[in-house]
């Protein structure tokens, strides 16, 4: 089973976008996905056609028996486990998470967490083989949130894989070639691409869908496939 821990460095990056399409780009190659969100905005069902009424999830219930009892398939294949509508510590999300390991599932199935960004890493029980992704955008305040999270990071004995993910790439701004080429060239820690910001990502939403149905030969799309590939040779290491 790998884990796949998902977040921004600040909130609105795009991480539940991101969850949901790698989710069923996954999917599409025959690995088993279980999607998770971990954030009171519980929005990440919306990406997977839950109907409005479908309010609840794991926070609602008190044992991770009665929680378990709230997941859903959406039409890929892919399993997910909605927030809900109720209050969750960082002690209740850490305990889902440890909870999670409990699944009997195969050396194939992926587990992808759609992490808030108000929640520290540190507050996250990770362990050696996970991967994961902290999204940032190509401007002046990731640039100087990237530089604070290295200082943390250097100061913590963090042993799981740790990489940060441009999202919502402008190839028309210069100021964006000019951070990620700085950052490609100075951060050890930068996936070698990035996702583009593209126009399909928020359609598809609208459609309560992800780009892989909605615009299989878009941009976008083949933005989650280079990721998803990346990711498997990630995994494999
Ligand atoms: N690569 C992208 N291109 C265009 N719009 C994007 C992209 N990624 C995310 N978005 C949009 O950004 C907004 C925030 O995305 P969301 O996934 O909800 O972020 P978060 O989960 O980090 O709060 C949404 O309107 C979403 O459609
Ligand atoms: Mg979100």
């Amino acid at each position: 089973m790998q884990r796949i821990f998902i977040k921004g460095v600040k909130g609105g990056l795009g991480s539940t976008s991101v969850v949901a399409n790698l989710a069923c780009v996954l999917k599409k190659s025959d690995v088993n996905v279980i999607a998770i969100d971990l954030d009171a905005k519980s929005d990440l069902g919306l990406h997977f056609g839950l109907p409005w009424k479908c309010t609840k999830g794991w926070s609602n219930e008190s044992s991770f028996e009665k929680a378990i009892t709230h997941f859903h398939q959406d039409s890929d294949g892919v399993i997910f486990l909605p927030f809900g509508d109720s209050h969750a510590e960082p002690s209740d999300i850490k305990k889902l998470i440890n909870n999670c390991n409990k699944f009997d599932c195969t050396a194939n199935t992926w587990l992808l967490f759609d992490c808030p960004s108000y929640i520290e890493l540190e507050q996250l029980p990770l362990e050696r083989n996970d991967i994961v992704l902290e999204l940032i955008n190509c401007d002046a305040i990731c640039h100087s949130l990237i530089y604070k999270r290295l200082q943390k990071l250097k100061k913590s004995d963090s042993n799981w894989k740790h990489f940060f993910l441009a999202n919502r790439y402008n190839s028309a701004s210069v100021l964006e070639f000019d951070l990620f080429s700085l950052w490609q060239s100075t951060l050890p820690l930068m996936a070698p691409f990035f996702i583009n910001s593209d126009e399909v990502i928020k359609e598809s939403t609208a459609y309560r869908n992800v780009a892989l149905n909605c615009a299989p030969y878009s941009v976008a799309n083949d933005d989650f496939e280079t990721l998803a590939g990346w990711l498997v040779s990630k995994a494999a290491l």
